[in-house]
């Protein structure tokens, strides 16, 4: 194929799990912040959405990614809340998702919402990985900063290896209970058809190179053709917040997952009573590697293609909802997209 690499679509990664398990954490490893400071009482409670930049992956991956190897862009991840009362922001996650990796917390194991979790993805048909996270909290675990797992695990004594296999086998055992096999991740060979297990801590950043890895490794291998849609075609996307913004009015934070959006574009948002027809004023790009939920200084950009989270300032959007779809009409017909997103609503 003749596809060059501006127009392959970022793969979307959606973050699921229990409560506390410690997605934010995670991802704050990734993009070297740290987002779970503002949030209340530390629990996520919208959706975000932060955008890794393919060297900043391979920076982190070292020798086991060689950004040579891939033309995917990056990673665009979505962090969902693992509280009970969020079923709807975790499906919405998931249903956005290319792919999604599981966080499972190796001391506490599968949990309701890890359950939930693995509905969510077994009915969305979405591949994922699982990260068993928090391994530095194994008793007498000897921390490698940032290392990947292999070798921080093979330098660690016998009882404490043997100690994370007893935990990372019950976790593997309660995948085959829900009907998956899975595996540690070095030793598996087809990730669409295994879940391939990989130790994490997103405290001492040990294991994320191997998650980064196999990602995009995931991303690569069975995305591909999916990833190469055109991204020149009218911006279709879904709503993750509405918000004020000082001097925009009313604005709507959006995962933008098919398509490009322009400045100037008529498009058509889902909102509380029918859908609103306005025209985009201003798209306002996070830094990269910036959180969407919590970044404030955004740059204004002519046009985004997808993947991407973006704010859109547009007239008319007091009645815009969470989770209601933003489709570009480009040189559609009107009616018709109008149509399509009363249709989803
Ligand atoms: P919700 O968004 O509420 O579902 O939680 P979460 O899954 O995002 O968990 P979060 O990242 O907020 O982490 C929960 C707690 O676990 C925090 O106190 C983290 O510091 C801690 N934590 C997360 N990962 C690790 C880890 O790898 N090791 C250790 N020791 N603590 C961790
Ligand atoms: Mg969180």
């Amino acid at each position: 194929t003749d596809t060059s690499a501006d127009a392959l679509r970022t793969p979307i990664v959606a973050v699921l799990g229990h409560v506390d398990h410690g997605k934010t954490s995670l991802l704050d490893k990734i993009r070297g912040s740290a987002v779970i400071e503002g949030e209340a009482g530390a629990i996520t409670q919208h959706i975000g959405a932060t955008a890794v930049p393919l060297d900043v992956v391979s920076d982190m991956a070292g020798e086991l990614v060689d950004p040579d190897d891939f033309d995917l862009p990056g990673l665009l991840f979505i962090d969902t809340p693992g509280h009970h009362s969020f079923t709807t922001l975790r499906s919405r996650g998931g249903a956005l998702a290319d792919i999604a990796v599981l966080v499972v917390d190796v001391n506490d194991g599968f949990q309701p919402q890890t359950l939930e979790a693995i509905n969510i993805l077994q009915n969305t048909q979405t591949p994922f990985i699982v990260a068993a996270n928090k391994v530095d909290t194994v008793p007498g675990w000897n921390p490698n900063e940032d290392s990947p797992i292999k070798p921080s695990y093979d330098a660690q004594s016998d009882r404490v290896r043997g100690d994370l296999d007893d935990r990372l086998y019950a976790i593997i055992g309660e995948l085959s209970d829900q009907g998956f096999s899975a595996d540690m991740y070095w030793r598996v060979q087809d990730f669409q058809n295994n879940i391939g297990v990989v130790p994490v801590s997103a405290m001492t950043g040990e294991g994320v190179p191997d998650l980064l890895a196999v990602m995009m490794g995931l991303s690569q291998r069975y995305m591909k053709e999916e990833m190469a849609i055109d991204v020149d075609g009218p911006g279709v996307g879904t709503v993750l917040e509405v918000k004020e913004e000082r001097g925009f009015g009313t604005t709507v934070d959006i995962v933008l997952y098919d398509g490009t959006i322009h400045e100037d574009d008529t498009i058509v948002v889902g909102g509380e009573n029918q859908p609103i027809v306005t025209e985009v004023r201003a798209l306002l790009q996070p830094r990269p590697l910036a959180e969407i939920r919590t970044e404030s200084r955004f740059e204004q950009v002519e046009s985004v293609g997808a993947a991407a989270g973006i704010k859109v300032a547009a007239p008319d959007l007091d009645e815009a909802m969470a989770g209601a779809p933003i489709r570009v009409v480009g040189d559609r017909d009107l009616d018709e997209v109008i149509e399509e997103v009363r249709a989803e609503l």
